[in-house]
């Protein structure tokens, strides 16, 4: 009998220890939602313009509920902080859907991975091989490919130019490129085809993820169209590992005679091994690994280093002043006699500040994703584990507090001295993250995306077409993997070099 009293006793100590916890941290502000479903009815706001408007309402730090998946948007600099830097550890997982989940084979990527252990080596591998500056064969295809880009542009000299849709056709040629060198170009089109069709089962609702027991609703169709995709990428990519293993042996790489290594393939097969036995620095990943990372890297720096591009020439069009002071400066410390090189970036400042102004208003992924480890408390507010955290990098460049005229186009702002840099110590501005999870193709990214921009304001002058003016442009953009313009850019090009293209 005194057993159980105590035990009674114990219950319920533990129930008011724990219900006081629960009220001394409360959600942040946000939303009342409705019961089982929450706050589903908001699905479509949850992108960066709708949590810009909710943060308006509710501050920087607002909670949501969809189904059973608690939410958190962060919208303010100093919010930003708190999960990416004072509590980064707990804030560095990725949220995932059952979709992302089977298309990266059970999130066997970098950029789909939890944080821990098996990212870390990912993530190894990437930032020391893959992307490292000291590949320099990623280098080359950004500059090989950007030359046939200004080729084919030459070729439309005083016609119409969509450069949405030429550039989107670039970046596609880098990075396909870079990840699976010359010999599979003959593929590229039902690649591309894979690609669309992984982007949109990326982005598809599926009920099952916040509300499992409803997830008869979506299906058997939607998993026999996961199946098909997967098999599809299967068919593409085990085909392209053999034929490069193959060329590895003919060249007798396997038994260390010689060491060429000339795409991503490459790279990745030096530590592949299905049986644990890769030969790299005792790190050992499978096919799955190989074509999970190699999505990652398509899907990472394809859409985004165009949009970017595509945003910068926008709006140098819209703002004249600043083509013209580009194109000054082009002139200036290149001349008009030769084209612009690599080696003259470091001396073209104000085209840096037109492309760190661009990634400000623009960022290429407005919302960065993470999730919780486990349950945590910022400013006062109570997280819950696994809840997924959208910080708001569109928001938060713009936000008023941070940035005087926000909303201007204004790329001296970044001459002054203490202007924020891109590197992730500045809060206000993280257009490539910030801390465990942000970016490991910035370097990369920002050397296609300056390059490309250098090349298009110094070989051509520009023009909008039908007279249109430069106050007519549509700077709307759209929400989906990356945030593009919503009417894509088109152009004239004229003549501007005193030397022949080509
Ligand atoms: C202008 C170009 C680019 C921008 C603005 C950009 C931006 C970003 C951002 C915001 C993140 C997420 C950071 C976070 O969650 O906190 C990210 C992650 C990532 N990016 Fe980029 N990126 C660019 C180019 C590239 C390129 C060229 C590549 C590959 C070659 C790449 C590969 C990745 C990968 C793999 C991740 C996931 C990293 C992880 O989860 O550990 N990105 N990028």
């Amino acid at each position: 009998m005194s057993l159980a009293l105590l035990f009674l006793l114990f219950v319920i100590t533990i129930s008011i220890l724990l219900s006081k916890l629960g009220r001394k941290y409360p959600f942040p502000p946000g939303p009342k939602g409705l019961p089982v479903i929450g706050n589903m009815g908001l699905m479509g706001q949850l992108n960066h313009h709708g949590l810009a408007e909710l943060a308006k309402i509710y501050g920087g730090l607002c909670y949501l509920k969809v189904g059973q998946i608690h939410m958190v948007a962060v919208s303010t600099a100093y919010m930003a902080q708190q999960v990416l830097q004072a509590q980064d550890s707990v804030f560095s997982n990725r949220p995932a859907t059952m979709a992302i989940s089977y298309l990266t084979y059970d999130r066997a990527d970098m950029a789909f991975a939890h944080y821990g252990p098996f990212w870390r080596q990912m993530r190894k591998i990437c930032v020391t091989k893959v992307f490292s500056r000291k590949r320099a064969e990623s280098w080359a295809s950004v500059r090989e490919e950007i030359y046939s880009f200004i080729k084919e542009i030459s070729t439309k000299v005083g016609s119409n130019v969509n450069i949405g849709e030429t550039v989107l056709g670039l970046t596609k040629n880098i990075t396909y490129r870079a990840a699976f060198g010359s010999i599979s170009q003959e593929g590229q089109g039902e690649f591309l085809k894979i690609m669309q069709e992984f982007s949109k089962l990326f982005g598809a609702f599926n009920v099952a993820d916040f509300i499992p027991w409803l997830g008869w609703i979506n299906g058997q169709d939607f998993n026999r169209r996961l199946a098909k995709a997967r098999g599809a990428l299967d068919g593409f990519i085990d085909k392209i590992i053999d034929d490069h293993m193959v060329k590895r042996k003919n060249r007798g790489i396997e038994n260390g005679e010689e060491d060429v290594e000339d795409d991503m393939v490459d790279e990745l097969l030096e530590f592949y091994g299905e049986d644990g036995s890769g030969k790299s620095d005792s790190i050992t990943i499978t096919r799955d690994n190989i074509k999970a990372l190699i999505m990652d890297v398509m899907f990472g720096g394809t859409e985004t280093v165009a949009s970017a591009i595509e945003w910068a020439m926008a709006e140098l069009m819209k703002s004249r002043e600043d083509l013209i002071r580009v194109q000054e400066e082009l002139a200036n410390v290149v001349g008009l006699d030769r084209q612009v090189n690599e080696f003259d970036l470091e001396k073209l400042t104000y085209l840096k500040c037109v492309i760190k102004e661009t990634l400000r208003l623009h960022p290429p992924i407005p919302l960065l994703l993470h999730e919780t480890a486990t349950d945590v408390v910022v400013d006062g507010y109570k997280v819950p584990a696994k809840a997924r955290v959208m910080i708001n990098a569109w928001a938060i460049g713009r936000d008023e507090s941070a940035w005087t005229e926000p909303h201007k186009f204004k790329p001296s702002r970044f001459l002054e001295t203490n202007a924020p840099d891109f590197k992730g110590s500045n809060f206000e501005y993280i257009p490539f993250g910030s801390g465990r999870r942000s970016c490991p193709g910035m370097q990369l990214g920002l050397y296609a995306l300056e390059l490309t921009v250098a090349h298009l304001c110094h070989c051509f002058n520009w023009e909008l077409p039908d007279g249109m003016k430069s106050d007519e442009l549509n700077m709307n953009d759209v929400f989906g993997l990356t945030a593009p313009r919503a009417v894509q850019l088109v152009v004239i090009p004229s003549v501007r070099l005193n030397c022949p293209m080509f």
